[in-house]
């Protein structure tokens, strides 16, 4: 049914008029027949675009070749809309990637990491299983990274910072002048990972993001993703931005090369501003039937610039994400220290209805 319809709208002759666009763009992602929803691992089921499918598509038959021309265009257009050189950019299997080998980067010797706690295990993570020791800072009462007890916890030993903008699992952004400050304060003593792979999910990312940081040379390194705005979560393409110095440095310890199908996919998904505008939009319209039935029944949450929102269960997270689980939701990750809270991710709108009415049955 859903594939007829789409049949018939690509039966267009591929040129979409933008009222039969957003149609279109809603035909990703739909949950088979019995699935569960998928509300757990901050995906975004409107992707990947209609540009990047037919992309991708072209590059399965082009698979005989190695990425290594198309990777290079990516990096260009990267590069030409971050207003960047392409010495600046590295392309990753995902943001993951970029997260792991800056952490063997700068923590291959041993030493010191400073993160949020609770935040984006992945660097974290990595960096102990390479023989770091995490320094692991509470957020603040806003729920927010602690800047001025992370800036304290820097010490001597101290390899690398990393920040997460907006942090996961809580949502909450960081002022872009607070962190600015505290980047020109602590990256003399250690570099700083700054992760952004939920910032371009709204407008004024321009605001928030550190790479005025990179931009001016400091020992800074922001990293991005198509898998959250983009919704190319299993297509594994990321990127990082850092000084010229940095990159090669990253770019000597990448554990893979890229795959054609995720960087043709990419490229195209950047140059359809359409798509991102629609995904953008539905995003927003989920946070929102979100954060309107947790009103309703009352349960405090943290504010989110994420595509998923942190709220207070009052008690137990695991109670929460069994009653979800009959309600056919996969959904409601913990995370220490806050024992009654639990993240859910937005899906597809028709989704959060679904969650809002089993939300609304669970605390009734
Ligand atoms: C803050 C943050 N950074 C990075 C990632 C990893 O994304 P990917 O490797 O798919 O780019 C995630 C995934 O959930 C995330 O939440």
């Amino acid at each position: 049914m859903n594939l007829s319809r789409r049949s018939l709208i690509l039966g267009t002759g591929g040129l979409l008029s933008v009222s039969a666009a957003p149609l279109l763009f809603a035909q990703s992602g739909r949950p088979q027949r019995g699935e569960m929803l998928r509300l757990i691992a901050n995906e975004n089921p409107y992707g990947p675009s209609p540009a990047a499918q037919a992309a991708a598509n072209k590059a399965i038959a082009e698979g005989w070749k190695y990425a290594m021309r198309e990777t290079g265009e990516l990096k260009k257009l990267i590069a030409e809309l971050e207003g960047v050189s392409t010495q600046n950019v590295i392309v990753t299997a995902g943001s993951s990637e970029a997260l792991r080998i800056s952490a063997l980067a700068y923590g291959q010797q041993g030493g010191r990491v400073v993160a949020a706690t609770p935040t984006f295990s992945f660097l974290p993570g990595y960096a102990r299983s390479i023989g770091c020791e995490v320094d692991e800072v509470p957020l603040d009462a806003d729920m927010k990274h602690d800047l001025d007890a992370m800036a304290a916890a820097v010490n001597k030993d101290t390899r690398l910072i990393y920040v997460c903008q907006p942090n996961n699992p809580t949502g909450t952004l960081l002022d872009g002048k607070d962190l600015r400050a505290f980047l020109d304060a602590v990256s003399s003593r250690a570099p700083v990972v700054v992760d952004e792979a939920y910032l371009d999910l709204w407008d004024d990312m321009a605001e928030h993001t550190a790479l005025t940081a990179v931009r001016e040379e400091k020992p800074v390194i922001v990293t991005r993703t198509f898998s959250k705005l983009h919704g190319m979560a299993g297509l594994r393409v990321g990127y990082a931005l850092a000084r010229p110095d940095i990159i090669k440095r990253l770019d000597a310890l990448r554990v893979t090369e890229m795959n054609l199908a995720g960087v043709m996919a990419a490229t195209a998904s950047l140059q359809d501003t359409e798509f991102l505008e629609f995904s953008r939009a539905r995003i927003r319209e989920c946070l929102k039937i979100t954060t309107d039935v947790l009103d309703e029944v009352r349960r405090p949450y943290a504010p989110s610039r994420g595509n998923f929102v942190y709220f207070d269960t009052g008690g137990s997270p695991r109670d929460f994400m069994g009653g979800m689980r009959k309600a056919g939701i996969l959904t409601g990750m913990s995370y220490s220290p806050y024992p009654t809270w639990a993240r859910v991710s937005m899906g597809r709108v028709e989704d959060m209805h679904v969650l809002a009415d089993a939300v609304r049955s669970y605390f009734a």
